[in-house]
């Protein structure tokens, strides 16, 4: 399993450095919120389930750090760096359901009367279990997509959704790991996934690495392989999904599903149940981060672009639900029409439509 991130003592968050994949192995050490901050924003970690992960490890973090003797300084602290966390991307739900949760955590042991130091532990356990349950929930989910996985399916997936964008194991890949796991032959086409790349370095390396044919391909190869018959199916994870079942995901999904939709192509969505955020009726509600121009306007380092074009770089895109075959998750695998379907998630653990 890959070392996404991982808390060590003392106090001390180690993560892979996303930015240098495949070219250089390093680790990135944090040491506070403030430096966890800045991972987050700057992607040396990225996607939305490890966000959650990386944001609960923050805050634990932090308030290790505190120096406050008293619950009311450490709360007033503890609400400070929640806000740090939160301001750092945008789209990713699972990052603001993990600060919640810390927060519930916090109010709960402030309610009993905990000292300062029990809250802090309190606070690094709840991280510890958002880790724990995240490698779990993928590979739940991965056991509840793979039925849909053909043998010999030609997988298409955009950006990367595997496991270093979860605590471990994956939510796409973890459907492609799955099925593969139950003894299926599948190869993945990875969209190169312009402009961070995360399909061609990242999603090829990991993928490798487990032994598991990957082609790489830019993204507007896609609709020509579709139509040449070259691809079965589709599986991308998701930043957020609105209550009707509308998806946030990387930039270019959108593109992905309409042409799968054109050529026949089932299109799945595969997140934990931690994603889906039903207070968002639809897609047009969800936060939509605009990154740094250079991401465009560069490339390794290099300029591209003439000075002066304008440049727009919305990191994800909503793809209506309409083109969406199913949502994969790790309560089950739920159809169309989500509104109905996907509110079963909340209510029975194992709902399956
Ligand atoms: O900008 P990123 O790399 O954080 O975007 C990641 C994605 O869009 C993923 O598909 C999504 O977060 C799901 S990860 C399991």
């Amino acid at each position: 399993m890959l070392p996404t991130i991982e808390w060590r003592d003392p106090d001390t968050v180690v993560m892979v450095d996303q930015r240098k994949l495949p070219g250089q192995e390093v680790y990135v050490e944090c040491h506070s919120a403030q430096e966890m901050a800045r991972a987050i924003k700057t992607m040396v970690i990225r996607g939305a389930p490890a966000l959650g992960v990386a944001a609960a490890m923050g805050i634990a973090l932090g308030v290790r750090r505190s120096k406050a003797t008293g619950t009311h300084q450490l709360a007033a602290e503890f609400f400070r760096i929640c806000e740090l966390i939160g301001a750092t991307r945008p789209t990713a739900m699972n990052l603001f359901w993990a600060i919640d949760r810390m927060k519930r955590v916090f109010a709960e042991a402030a309610r009993n009367g905990e000292s300062p130091d029990q809250i802090r532990d309190r606070l690094e356990t709840e991280a510890h279990r958002i880790h724990d349950e995240d490698v779990a929930s993928c590979r739940a989910l991965g056991a509840n997509g793979a039925p849909v996985v053909p043998d010999n399916a030609r997988i298409l997936t955009h950006c990367n959704a595997g496991a270093l964008a979860t605590a471990g194991y994956g939510s796409a890949l973890g459907v492609v790991r799955a099925a593969r796991d139950q003894g299926k032959h599948v190869s993945v086409v990875a969209d190169e996934t312009r402009p961070f790349l995360q399909g061609a370095r990242l999603t090829a390396w990991e993928l490798l690495r487990d032994g598991i044919p990957t082609t790489v391909i830019t993204d507007s190869m896609a609709g020509p392989l579709m139509r040449e018959g070259q691809i079965d199916l589709v599986v991308v994870g998701a930043d957020r999904i609105a209550a009707n079942g509308d998806v946030a995901n990387k930039i270019g999904t959108y593109t992905v599903a309409v042409l799968a939709k054109e050529h026949g192509i089932p299109f799945y969505v595969a997140a934990p149940v931690s994603t889906i955020d039903l207070s968002m009726p639809d897609g047009t509600h969800i936060p939509i981060e605009e990154r740094s121009e250079k991401e465009v306007t560069h490339f390794a380092g290099s300029r591209v672009t003439p000075e002066g074009a304008q440049i727009r770089n919305p990191a994800f895109d909503v793809t209506p639900h309409r083109f969406i075959s199913g949502i994969i998750t790790d309560r089950g695998l739920f159809r169309p029409p989500y509104l109905e379907s996907l509110k079963l998630a909340f209510e029975a653990e194992g709902a399956t439509a």
